[in-house]
């Protein structure tokens, strides 16, 4: 209902985005006030396309954003050339390479055969190159993982930089989608060639693989296809491969993804990320509260057993929301107490699971499914 509601205001505010922009338009003739009003709508719909859960959707909102954003470039760039990518990289704010994560394996809860599955395959064969050539083991190929949302996959990805002190590129896919016609294939090359061309090497982690590595259908537009046909090329790396490339790719939904996405050398490994068992959701109350005060009457066990079938993410979310309590009350009251067990009764009694149950059956038949085609 939240959701629903926080989508309508969206419309609501870009359809008065979209008449402001022509009032200032056709009134007041001021392009760059019109073209700053496009601007923020188009910013609007790229969000929608990037929280959209439905492919087609996803693909028909970013086509709209790039459309609109293309006509606030023209209209507001009077002087120079239109640079359409660099611009919509600007709305998006987001960098190419961010800064090796400082991240590690020791601040992931849990998964702890996904961890030891990343650590032999794409962090030792670093640690220990002499040892890889002596046994002879074969490297390269990526490494996919797949399981509901906020169950940690972007952390693990984040990790394997910081394990192996190497930068980190992230590609969007929401990002990519979001391009010029003809540019998302550039782009998609342009990241890759800038990581292979890193001397030390490099991660690059794709996100939300599925948005543009779908399965190839009849009617597939054109721009969609070159988009999967260059990724494709990518992962087979080519030309210039650089030994110590490591590529992740990260997907909610990994029965929409390519057939041949999915063979072999493309990736080595599909690791299922799943929800925490009872370990791992300890770990991850005591991570999340930790430094924090906690007080006597907190039953971890109460804790483990109140949130089974909820994500990491959303265990971090609920004690987020439970230390919010004690915090607020301190801001009036001057008495600085501590979360206690009160407070996530309060939290939990209004919280449900983020990953149900039917769409843990479609993970566990689909696994089956792979395993089959074996
Ligand atoms: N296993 C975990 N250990 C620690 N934190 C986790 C774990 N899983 C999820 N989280 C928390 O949830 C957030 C979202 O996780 P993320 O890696 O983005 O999930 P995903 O990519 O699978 O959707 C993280 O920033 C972290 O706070
Ligand atoms: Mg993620």
């Amino acid at each position: 209902m939240k959701i629903a509601n926080e989508i309508s205001g969206e419309i609501a505010l870009l359809e008065q985005l979209i008449c402001l922009a022509d009032d200032s338009l056709r009134h007041d003739g001021d392009r760059r006030k019109a073209a700053s009003f496009m601007s923020k709508a188009s910013e609007i719909l790229f969000r929608q396309a990037k929280n959209a859960d439905c492919i087609d959707r996803k693909r028909m909102l970013a086509t709209h954003a790039a459309n609109l954003l293309d006509t606030a470039i023209k209209l507001g760039d009077f002087d120079g050339p239109v640079k359409p990518h660099e611009h919509a990289v600007d709305v998006f704010g987001q960098q190419r390479q961010t800064r090796s994560a400082q991240i590690t394996f020791d601040d992931i809860a849990g998964l702890v055969e996904v961890k030891q599955t990343l650590m032999q395959r794409l962090v030792f064969p670093l640690r220990y190159p002499e040892k890889i050539k002596k046994y002879r083991i074969s490297t390269g190929g990526g490494m996919l993982l797949f399981g509901p949302s906020g169950t940690g996959k972007t952390l693990l990805a984040r990790a394997i930089a910081g394990e192996t002190g190497l930068p980190f590129f992230v590609i969007k896919s929401s990002e990519i989608l979001s391009m010029y016609y003809g540019q998302s294939e550039k782009q998609l090359a342009d990241l890759f060639a800038e990581a292979k061309r890193q001397p030390q090497g490099a991660v690059v982690f794709l996100d939300e693989i599925d948005a543009i590595g779908a399965k190839r259908s009849d009617g597939m537009n054109e721009a969609s296809r070159r988009l999967i046909n260059q990724l494709l090329q990518e992962l087979d790396g080519v030309e210039g491969k650089n030994e110590k490339m490591i590529f992740i790719a990260a997907t909610n939904e990994p029965w929409l993804l390519d057939e041949a996405l999915l063979r072999p050398p493309r990736f080595v490994e599909t690791c299922f990320v799943p929800l925490p068992d009872e370990s791992a959701r300890l770990e991850l109350f005591q991570l999340a509260l930790s430094g924090c005060p906690v007080a006597k009457d907190v039953l971890p066990e109460e804790l483990i057993r109140q949130s089974d079938g909820f994500s990491g993410a959303d265990i971090v979310n609920l004690c987020e929301r439970a230390k919010l309590i004690p915090f607020c009350e301190s801001i009036s009251t001057h008495v600085e107490r501590a979360v206690n067990m009160a407070d996530f009764r309060c939290v939990m009694s209004k919280t449900r699971p983020s990953v149900n149950h039917s769409q843990l059956t479609r993970y566990i038949n689909w696994i089956n499914h792979q395993c089959k085609g074996d």
